[in-house]
């Protein structure tokens, strides 16, 4: 029997010419795999047939965009998940989600080994094979341009010989990773760190210089997830699509960063994020106001370990679940509404309302009807001080 191939289809250049290049190299057929995960590019349709003219015998789509949204993104959104203090995860999130759909659709054609486009370079490699290894210990892994040699210039010939239905004129010079939590841009001129970003990178978001008026939204979070938008009842992808058009317009979210990659490289990478940084912005606010001192100090230690562990290509590891049980739990009480305004590329919060807020007006009033003793003070800043004030005095001598 011949063996079958499942390959992560991006309908772009490289993955179009993988699809004979695997076939070539192994003798396995090719399946494509398209999964939706908000990227609004090309039709997806157009994409399935492009498969089947590329030498697919089998073109699978999946739409795994609210999935992407209620399982990936929410579960981010709860952990205030951004790497290195500034990513909120974009490609990161998309991994996990997209390898489900190839171990589904490998079980579905008895394939043997799962394909991907990634470089040797990357992190996406990482969370691509873990993911697979993880999801389905038994499949195999192949990356056409790490493995089987597939650079550039051999994927634009290939194309070009065998009449692909690609315009390989239109490849861009970046590297481009985009879904509804956001979009990655890297390579070409912007590997010199140097160099500012220019405005035709950037599609999520508008020039955050221009004068505008200022756009005021009113989010509602139902433990930890956002349920309305100005009253109006949405879903978790409804959600982000909506700060996306909304902050984006405001030229919020933009993010230019030199990071550190898993493989030991940093790389210069521009983001644009603008739902997912006003939706995080108002959700890490009324943690703030419902979270208890003690557990939210926690909470934002674990935070940066999630981010890292997401990151680093273990989402399906056992401390990245156990991380997610525990922000749940967290966000059980992070239920109201955040007043937010959003402009010249920033988004601030405003107001907060909360049937779980812990702030109390007469305890921090400095106006008559305060309730609370400030005699108590005076002796516990004291005792707080103690063990300092012990030590100091040895130092002293
Ligand atoms: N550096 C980012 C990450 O590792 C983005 C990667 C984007 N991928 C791409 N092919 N452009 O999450």
């Amino acid at each position: 029997m011949v063996e079958r191939v499942v390959l992560a289809y991006s309908g772009g250049l490289d993955t179009s010419v993988g699809i004979g290049w695997i076939a070539e190299a192994t003798g396995a057929e090719v399946i494509a795999c398209a999964v939706d995960v908000g990227q609004d590019g090309e039709d997806l349709d157009v994409i399935r047939e492009r498969a089947l003219a590329c030498g697919a015998v089998e073109a699978e789509v999946a739409d795994a965009r609210e999935e992407f949204a209620d399982d990936y993104c929410l579960p981010a959104l709860k952990a205030n998940a951004m790497y290195m203090d500034r990513y909120p995860l974009v490609s990161a999130l998309s991994r996990p989600v997209i390898v489900k759909h190839l171990v589904a659709a490998a079980k579905k054609h008895n394939a043997t080994i799962v394909a991907h486009g990634c470089t040797g370079k990357g992190n996406d490699q990482v969370r691509f094979e873990v993911g697979i290894q993880n999801l389905a210990p038994d499949l195999k892994c192949l990356a056409p341009v790490r493995d089987l040699a597939l650079t550039r210039d051999k994927a634009i010939e290939y194309a070009e010989k065998h009449d692909l239905p690609i315009d390989v004129n239109k490849k861009s010079p970046y590297s481009i990773d985009q879904n509804v939590w956001g979009k990655a841009v890297e390579t070409g001129f912007l590997e010199d760190i140097w160099n500012s970003p220019i405005e035709d990178l950037y599609t999520y978001s508008q020039d955050p210089t221009i004068n505008r008026p200022v756009d005021e939204v009113v989010i509602s979070f139902n433990q930890g997830k956002p349920v309305a938008i100005d009253g109006k009842p949405v879903t978790m992808l409804e959600a982000i699509q909506i700060m996306n058009a909304r902050a984006g317009a405001q030229g919020v979210g933009r993010i230019d960063i030199v990071e550190d990659r898993l493989v030991g490289i940093k790389s210069r990478e521009v983001y644009e994020a603008p739902g997912a940084m006003a939706l995080i912005i108002a959700h890490q606010e009324l943690m703030n106001v419902t979270v208890e001192r003690d557990l939210a100090r926690f909470t934002r230690q674990s935070e940066q370990r999630w981010g890292e562990l997401v990151y680093d290509g273990l989402w399906f590891s056992p401390l990245r679940r156990a991380l997610s049980t525990f922000f749940d739990e967290v966000n059980s009480v992070v239920t109201g509404d955040i007043r937010m305004s959003l402009n010249g590329g920033r988004a601030w919060v405003t107001g907060r309302k909360s049937p779980e807020s812990l702030y109390d007006f007469d305890m921090a009033t400095y106006d008559t009807g305060d309730t609370f003793d400030q005699s108590l003070a005076k002796g516990f800043v004291d005792i707080w001080g103690l063990p300092s004030k012990i030590a100091a005095r040895r130092d002293l001598r």
